[in-house]
This record gives C-alpha cells, structure tokens and sequence, in this order.
C-alpha cells in the first residue's frame, strides 16, 4: 500500500508539525523548539516537545513520539492511511487512486461497521413484530415516546439464537465478519449464535454518525444487567461516549451520565448536551475527548456509594484537562432518569443550576465525615480541606475557598492560606519523584516491546541508537556508515531493520526523513525511533564519533558470534581487531 513518493513529500510540504500540532496544543516557544501539554496524558507540566527542524514531537512524560503521520494518528485515532487521508483533506490535496481495496483491516473495518447499520435496522425492526411488543412496553413504561425511541433508533434483540444471524447473513454477511463485529459468536460445536438475546438494544453512534457497537439491555432481574459491545476494529469503549454524537452539536457544556438510560431520559427532558461514558472507570482518554467538545462539565452520577466513587474518579481524570467540573447531586440517592420522571425537567434545572464545582463538592463531601463541633473533627476537617486547597492551580480560588474556611471553621485566612502553601510544595516535590520513576518503567517497557534485544545486548543498541538516530538527522553521512558497517552486523533485530530500511531508501534516492518512515513503524516503533532521534541531536556529530559508533556495533556483533565459532569470518576477526586497537588508543 506504498502512496507514491512524490504525493507523501508533497503532503508533509503542505502540512507541517507545527502548524498541524498547533490546533490541538497550545505551544510555547524554547529555544528553537515548542513546548506544551501532552494532549496523549494528562499533566500540568509541559513536557511535550515539538521539534520543527526534524518535523517530530517526543512526550518525555508519557513516551509518544513520532512525525506529523503519527501525530495525526495518534490524536485522531486513526489508522496510518487515514491519518494520511486527514492530512491531504485538510491542505485540499486528492488522495493518489489506490484505494483501501488491499488493505484488510480497513475493509473488516468498514464490513462491521456496515454489518453495525443493518444490525441496527433489524433491531429496531424487531421492536414492531409481534414478539417486539414487550420491548416496546418496556421502552414506554419508563416513559421514552415513540420520537425517543425513534431518535435513539431503539431496538430489541428477540429471544432465540439466530434472529440477527439469520437476517445479516441474508445481507450477504459472513459470519467470521458478525463475530468480528461482536454481532455473532461462536459455540462450542463450531455453530454461530447471536450475542444479544431477550435484550432491548441501545445502539452506540459515533461522531461521525458511524454505528459501532450496542449496548443490550434485559427487560427483568436477569443478571447480567448488561452486554455491551467489547473492543472491535471498529469500537473501543474508552474513545467513545454514548450519545455524542447528538451532544457535540450543543454547545459548550457536557451533562456526563452513568448510564444509557439516563442520558436517554435526559435528552428526551431537553437535556440534549447530555453523555454517557461507556463503564465506570473513566479513562484519561474519554475525558480528554470531552474535552475536545467542551469547556465545562457536569457529572451527574446516582448518589449511592458506587455513584460518589465514580465521581471522584471523574473528577480526578478530568482535573488535568483544564475544564471547569460541576457535580450535580440528585436528593434523595435517586438517578436522573428517575428524577425527571419525578419531578419534571424544570426541577432537574435547578439541580444544575446549582451544581457545585470540584472543589466544593469534595468540600461537601468531607464536611460529612467530620463533626466540626468537636476540635478533633475541626482539626480533621481543616487538615483535609487543606489539601483539597491545595490542589487548585488558581490563586485566586485558592483566596476565596480559604476566606470562606476561615469563616466556617474561625481560623484566621492567612494560617490557612500558609498550611495550602505548604502542601502545595510537598505535592509538588511528590510528583516530581514519582514521575521519575515512573517514566523510567515506561522506557523500559516501551524498549522490551519495540525491541525486545536492547534489553540483552546494551552496550550493542545503545551504539545502534545513537548511530541510526545520527543518520535520520543527517543522512548524508549514510554512504560513508554503508562502507564500514553492513545491515547483517546491527545486533539488535529492529535496529537491524531500521538500518536497512535506512540504506535502502538512501539508495532509491529517496528522503531519509522521519515523517517517511511512519508507513513501516506501528506508533511505539516511532516513538523508539523518534527518542533515538532526539537523544542524537544533544550530541554534536563529527565523522569520528559515527565511525566510533559504527565500530562498536561492529565489535559486539563479532562478539556474540564468538560463543560459535562457525559462524565468525575474517571480516569479523579482523574488525574484531580494530576494534580493540581503536579501544587502546582513545586510552
Ligand atoms: N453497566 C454495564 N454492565 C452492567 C451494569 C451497568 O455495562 N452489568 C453500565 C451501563 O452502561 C449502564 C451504566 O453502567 O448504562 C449504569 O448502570 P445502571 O445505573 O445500573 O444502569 P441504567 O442504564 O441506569 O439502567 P436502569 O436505569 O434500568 O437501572
Ligand atoms: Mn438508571
């Protein structure tokens, strides 16, 4: 699926790192480069860094890194053809004809998505025959009419193993398709079956109107509650938020729900800003796509243990994203479904009217589990409000929480203030030394996958990395590396192919240019091959240090080879040789 040459330089001319990384984050100038937040994790320190000399980013927080392409990628959450199809629609360039007829995934892809559509059709369908009827009194007696169902295309899933099998396969569809797309599986005895069965279905829509997945309902007592479509090719729970696809249209402001029902119930009361996450943990990434559509947020969870775990979980993710966070307390431990039916959309108004921010709800929250009557409970109380103040970035609100603590507990303002100040700087030393380590792990767990060798051989990948990340950065050194080092000598498999594929387009006379090498690497191979990258530009290159390192690779290579001697040849020997003179001299 090679694009042509001339097209990829054309669309890197037209598209550079920084004006493209710039409409996601917002960079300060350092030196020749930019800092920013890493839109990839969440931090509140810049250590996202955007290189527009080699036309590469590298996150020394979380370890991302690459070219524009896999920026693109990463960001968009898109595959490496389609990040390239973004790139040409937003400079107005024509994709080259090749399509994505050859590549597989791309076309299972599209197949469920398609099988997704029908799949939704024929549960709807469902919802108007006769063994329907009792998911449509279902959907009514929780009171959604017949424009929700309708606007939500609700469905039902009827008992029975094949009523979807049997209809999708009339379409056309395989079944190795259907249980690529969590439609079908298979039993035991090599047949297929529905997955969804007896349920009413919530079809799962994304921003681009696409169907992805179902989340299937039982109409009783039945455990389990739910089954909801698992990661597919086409779906993962943790990029996607129900109903976002109707919210993102309306403004702003995000109301975040626990469940389908409720975001359900909410949009039918007017509500429609209304979100569900897909689970309860709240990933860093689903919280960073709300904040891709919003400024504000409010978390409207069910009041019960569950719902306040799930809000402080919430709240936590979503403090680095910089949005303003609300949360809404519904009285009398019920849901927002359950409140609307209630009492009326004008009342659940109210409700978020209201809605305390972060600071005063945790506020709220520990008020509740101290008696500050007594001086002990006092004392707690203050302690842990303390920290709470502690963790706001604003001075300003810091001031105002602290003046009315002052009031509430009779402590002067400036004795609190100094306590929050002094926890912020015991945080601050905190995150420091867990970040360290921290990111350590992370190298070493990115370098196990990527290149599983650099872990044994050391001495070898870490000359390998410095040579290769040297090339990619001045690649007219390449045809002196090509005479003293051959592909076969590079110890370490990935380095060994890197180099290759290095020489290779070196001899097509092809750029050697990071953004070029996006096609053949998934993104934790760029991100190895773009720190190669940077950690050789805090070296000045001269010839001898390239040919230093070309000669070291060279010496474990032979070494390695030495426990079987079959397999050393003169040329080993003798580079052998050099080396340990070379070694004597730089004594
Ligand atoms: N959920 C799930 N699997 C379960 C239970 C819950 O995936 N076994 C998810 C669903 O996304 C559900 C959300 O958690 O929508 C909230 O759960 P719950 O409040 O129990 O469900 P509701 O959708 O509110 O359903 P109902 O109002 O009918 O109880
Ligand atoms: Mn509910």
């Amino acid at each position: 699926m090679a694009l042509p040459e001339s097209f990829l330089q054309e669309l890197l001319s037209k598209n550079d790192i920084e004006s493209v990384a710039s409409s996601y984050v917002s960079f300060k100038r350092r030196g020749r480069n930019l800092v920013g937040l890493c839109p990839f994790h969440g931090e509140k320190t810049a250590s996202f860094n955007l290189y527009p000399e080699t036309s590469s980013f590298y996150c020394f927080g979380c370890g991302a890194g690459g070219d524009v392409i896999t920026f693109i990628k990463r960001i968009e959450n898109l595959d490496y053809l389609d990040a390239v199809r973004f790139l040409a629609d937003r400079s107005g360039m024509k994709m080259p004809e090749q399509s994505r007829e050859n590549d597989q995934t791309s076309r299972l892809r599209m197949r469920i998505l398609e099988a997704n559509r029908e799949a939704a059709r024929l549960y709807h369908g469902a919802l108007y025959r006769p063994e329907g009827k009792v998911a449509l009194d279902y959907y009514h007696s929780r009171g959604y009419t017949d424009a929700t169902i309708r606007h939500f295309g609700l469905g039902f899933a009827p008992p029975g193993w094949d009523y979807l099998l049997k209809g999708l396969r009339a379409k056309g569809f395989k079944e190795e398709e259907l249980v690529a797309a969590f439609l079908a599986a298979r039993g035991r005895n090599g047949g297929h079956y529905d997955v969804f069965r007896n349920r009413v279905i919530i079809p799962i829509i994304d921003i681009r109107g696409n169907v992805v997945g179902f989340g299937g309902r039982v109409l009783d007592d039945t455990k389990p509650k739910y089954i909801n479509t698992e990661s597919t090719l086409a779906f993962s729970k943790s990029r996607n938020l129900f109903a976002l696809n109707f919210a993102k249209n309306e403004g702003r402001e995000l109301n975040l729900c626990e469940g389908y029902m409720d975001v359900i119930a909410m949009h039918q009361a007017g509500f429609t800003n209304t979100v569900a996450a897909l689970g309860t943990s709240f990933p860093e990434e689903q919280m960073q796509l709300i904040a891709r559509y919003a400024d504000r947020i409010n978390l409207i969870f069910d009041a019960d243990g569950a719902g306040q775990k799930a809000t402080r979980r919430a709240i936590d993710n979503l403090r680095r994203t910089g949005l303003d966070v609300r949360v809404v307390t519904i009285p009398d431990g019920k849901d927002p479904d359950e409140f609307i039916q209630k009492n009326g959309a004008a009342a659940f108004k109210l409700l978020l009217d209201r809605a305390a921010n972060a600071v005063e709800h945790r506020l709220l929250e520990i008020g509740k589990t101290h008696n500050i009557l007594t001086s002990e409970g006092k004392l707690a109380y203050y302690n842990e409000a303390a920290q709470i103040l502690a963790q706001l970035d604003s001075p300003v609100e810091r001031d105002l929480y602290a003046g009315r603590l002052s009031e509430l507990l009779s402590v002067s303002k400036d004795a609190i203030l100094r306590e929050v100040e002094s926890n912020r700087k015991k945080k601050q030393r905190q995150e420091v030394r867990y970040q360290l380590p921290n990111l350590m792990r992370k190298e070493q767990r990115e370098l196990q996958q990527v290149n599983p060798e650099a872990v044994t051989y050391t001495r070898a990948a870490s000359a390998e990395e410095g040579l290769l990340g040297t090339l990619i950065l001045h690649p007219d050194y390449i045809r002196q590396v090509r005479q003293v080092l051959s592909p076969e000598q590079v110890v370490t498999e990935f380095n060994r192919r890197l180099y290759s594929h290095l020489l290779d387009r070196d001899r097509q006379g092809l750029l050697v240019e990071l953004a070029f090498l996006a096609a053949n690497y998934d993104q934790d191979g760029m991100a190895y091959i773009s720190r190669m990258v940077q950690e050789a530009k805090e070296h000045t290159v001269t010839p001898e240090e390239i040919l230093r390192l070309a000669a070291v690779i060279r010496e474990e290579h032979a070494l390695r080879h030495l426990n079987d001697p079959a397999a050393v040849t003169d040329d080993d020997i003798q580079s052998m040789l050099d080396a340990l003179r070379a070694r004597k001299q730089d004594k």
